[in-house]
């Protein structure tokens, strides 16, 4: 039996992608060292219907020096950052001297608003290269894992935390008991810990699979993440959906009794009720639809080779790894990935081994078709790369379904 990590329930396993190789482990091409491959399957709690791996992988392969995920690489997500700063400032952080603890605070997109403010703040975050990047921005950062011990030396140093923040980050955390301890530990009496992922409804809605790596370890809804608080003492009390990164919701949670929960937790609970988010058979339903997409998908490429089209890929995303690996597509089907962050540029992605080339070689010449890896930043990519539709060009999608546009 494999064991819940919030509860240690018994897990259902609904769906197995094989052996994947990490997402961010970009290789040199004269690395002739074995790569990592791990098994990459999820199942729901029986007990408190977490979606969760079914495998871990240790943390320190996957977050260190030379982690390749710079969340500054898209003017939307800054942009999105920027209005969180100030959401804080403006809400949970007016009290005398007030202190926010970031989570994952990566190359500082969030914290450096909140420095440029003057508010005092602590950035947490085990990647080095990263945490350096938002250093060079003025943000204050500890380079270590969060988790209890970290939490409690923080606490001991600075004081009570009124906002602990983390986007993209709790749900790469399976050792998620030591997370809310550390909460428990490093908040204050009044205050909340907020956490955005990306929600399990919208990944399900539009079958898209490729939410699914290791780095993502939990698929949070508000059903799961409700029973999570209270299992650890804390309540879940209030819920907003984003647009951002395919689809994803932000938590809000305080001590239990501290806060009334808001109305829009019990309608999006409702809804989760309602579109059976809890239940297996969605789950099968949603393999099935996978398998669907991996077929189109690789049908398409095919194709399109087969009659001489030039395809290539836009963002060599972490998501990407999961698509190119479990569908099969290697440099036959796409000769390269383009994307604009220096350090995966010049090297081969995770078990496909597609070179990385900088965005300049997209147009050296324009490719016929374009597969966006990167689809969850269309919107900001396709503004930018009209001149590629304009000679032509067109973008193949595979969420929710595989097409051309
Ligand atoms: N918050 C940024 C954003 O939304 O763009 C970064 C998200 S990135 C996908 C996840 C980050 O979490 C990485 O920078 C990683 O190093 C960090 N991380 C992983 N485990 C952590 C932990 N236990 N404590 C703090 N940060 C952690
Ligand atoms: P993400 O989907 O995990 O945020 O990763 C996005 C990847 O796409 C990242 O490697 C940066 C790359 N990218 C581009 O190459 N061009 C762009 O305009 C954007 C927004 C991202
Ligand atoms: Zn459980």
């Amino acid at each position: 039996m494999i064991e819940c990590r919030v509860c240690a329930g018994s897990l259902s396993e609904f769906i197995d992608f094989g052996r994947q190789p990490l997402s961010d482990a970009f290789r040199k091409p004269d690395d002739s060292t074995p790569e990592f491959f791990f098994r990459l399957a999820v199942g729901i709690c029986e007990s408190c219907t977490m979606v969760q791996l079914v495998e871990e992988v240790p943390r320190d392969r996957m977050f260190h020096q030379e982690y390749p995920y710079h969340s500054s690489g898209s003017a939307v997500m800054s942009k999105h950052f920027a209005k969180t700063a100030h959401y804080f400032l403006e809400t949970e952080l007016t009290g005398a001297d007030p202190f926010i603890v970031e989570i994952g605070c990566n190359d500082g997109i969030m914290l450096k608003t909140i420095r440029e403010a003057g508010v005092r703040h602590l950035g947490v975050e085990p990647s080095g290269g990263v945490a350096e990047l938002a250093r060079s921005e003025g943000v204050r950062v500890r380079t270590d894992f969060f988790e209890e011990s970290s939490a409690s030396k923080i606490r001991a140093a600075e004081g009570p935390a009124d906002v602990i923040y983390a986007a993209n980050t709790i749900c790469h955390i399976p050792y998620i008991e030591s997370i809310f301890r550390g909460v428990d530990a490093l908040l204050s009496a009044a205050g909340v810990f907020v956490f955005e992922d990306p929600y399990l409804g919208d990944i399900v809605e539009r079958t898209a699979f490729d939410q699914i790596y290791d780095e993502h370890f939990f698929f949070f809804t508000v059903r799961s993440v409700g029973a999570m608080a209270q299992r650890f003492g804390f309540e879940l009390v209030d819920v907003e959906r984003l647009a951002v990164h395919g689809g994803e919701v932000r938590y809000t949670i305080a001590r239990a009794g501290s806060r009334t929960p808001s109305a829009a937790t019990a309608e999006l609970l409702a809804e989760e009720q309602a579109r059976g988010l809890a239940e297996r058979t969605t789950f099968d339903h949603f393999a099935d639809a996978v398998g669907q997409v991996r077929d189109d998908l690789i049908a398409l490429l095919r194709r399109l080779r087969d009659e001489g089209s030039r395809v290539v890929a836009y963002g060599a995303t972490a998501k990407s790894a999961t698509v190119a690996n479990y569908c099969g597509i290697g440099p036959d089907l796409v000769p390269f990935v383009c994307d604009t962050t220096l350090v995966k540029q010049g090297r081969l992605t995770p078990g496909s081994h597609l070179p990385v080339r900088p965005v300049t070689a997209f147009a050296d010449p324009y490719p016929d078709y374009a597969l966006l890896f990167a689809w969850n930043h269309a919107e900001e990519i396709m503004a930018k790369e009209q001149q590629f539709r304009d000679a032509g060009g067109r973008w193949i999608l595979y969420v929710p379904e595989v097409k051309i546009i």
